[in-house]
């Protein structure tokens, strides 16, 4: 990023992060469960068996790049994300949207309170590896992930080792400052301003960790008047949230067409 476009974006992030909100214990990682049923055409199909994972794979399987779009704690079902995995697709990916919590992702019954420490996004990278050694032995010799709140954490783990070449991470979830100091491939963070999970204040202090080690690519967005869930589990019918989801997708594709070659 040039100097100038940097330091208008750490300017940005500073003065949101006056007015960001507190984080409360309720999370809003589960607020706003998807509706399972808002089917509509899905281009690519479900396979039982990529490395071991039930999977959504949409896209040209003979592309030589591979986007891993880890999903929110709801899973890879959730049709609003399978039509983001379309479009990366369309755009010239493989896509694989796994299934990472074998078929028990968090529903709109869940206990918040039981879910989310039950499931470590942490010991999910370590059990993926399969996938990414999957995709390069295949045709797709660079690797991306996009992750999404849960999958957010998801991806920052595998950004810390050399299975993928670039990740972007979209209002994440349990992502810290630190996790930063370890993330070894160019990292692109998109917060909302009303995100609870991670605040602005947080995505302020990844970027700064991030352009103190002054080695690792990376670019910020905080998106206004938006909560947690603005680029993965938004409001389809609610014209600004969708004008809002289509630019962070428009920004990942971006910043994986630059990063994966
Ligand atoms: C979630 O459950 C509530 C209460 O059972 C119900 O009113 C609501 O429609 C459900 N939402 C979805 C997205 O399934
Ligand atoms: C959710 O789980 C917690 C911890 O086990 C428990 O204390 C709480 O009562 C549960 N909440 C509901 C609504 O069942
Ligand atoms: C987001 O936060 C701002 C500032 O705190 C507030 O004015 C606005 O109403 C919030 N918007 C939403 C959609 O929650
Ligand atoms: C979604 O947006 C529409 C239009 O703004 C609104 O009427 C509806 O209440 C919203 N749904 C939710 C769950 O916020």
């Amino acid at each position: 990023m040039a100097p100038a476009s940097l330091y208008r974006c750490l300017v940005c992030l500073a003065v949101l992060a006056a007015t960001a909100t507190t984080a409360t214990s309720h999370s809003q990682c589960l607020d706003n469960p998807p509706d399972l049923t808002a089917g509509g055409h899905q281009a690519g199909v479900v396979v039982d068996d990529l490395a071991g994972f039930k999977a959504y794979v949409t896209g040209n399987v003979h592309s030589h790049r591979a986007i891993v779009l880890a999903s929110d704690a709801y899973g890879f079902e959730a049709p609003l994300l399978r039509k983001i995995a379309d479009k990366v697709g369309e755009a010239g990916y493989y896509v694989v949207v796994p299934d990472l919590f074998n078929g028990q992702p968090a529903t709109n019954g869940t206990n918040r309170t039981e879910w989310l420490p039950a499931h470590s996004p942490v010991k999910a990278a370590q059990d993926a590896k399969p996938i990414f050694e999957a995709l390069k032995r295949g045709q797709n010799s660079v690797v991306g992930v996009a992750g999404y709140c849960w999958g957010g954490k998801f991806a920052v783990e595998v950004a810390k080792t050399n299975e993928v070449e670039a990740v972007v991470i979209s209002h994440p979830y349990a992502v810290t400052a630190d996790d930063m100091k370890e993330v070894k491939n160019p990292i692109e963070i998109l917060g909302g301003q009303n995100d609870t999970v991670t605040p602005p204040k947080l995505v302020y202090r990844i970027v700064h960790t991030l352009r103190q080690r002054n080695e690792i690519p990376y670019y910020a967005k905080i998106f206004p008047r938006v909560a947690h869930g603005f680029a993965g589990r938004y409001n389809a019918t609610d014209p600004f949230a969708v004008k809002t989801a289509e630019e962070a997708l428009a920004l990942m594709l971006d910043w994986f067409h630059k990063y994966l070659k």
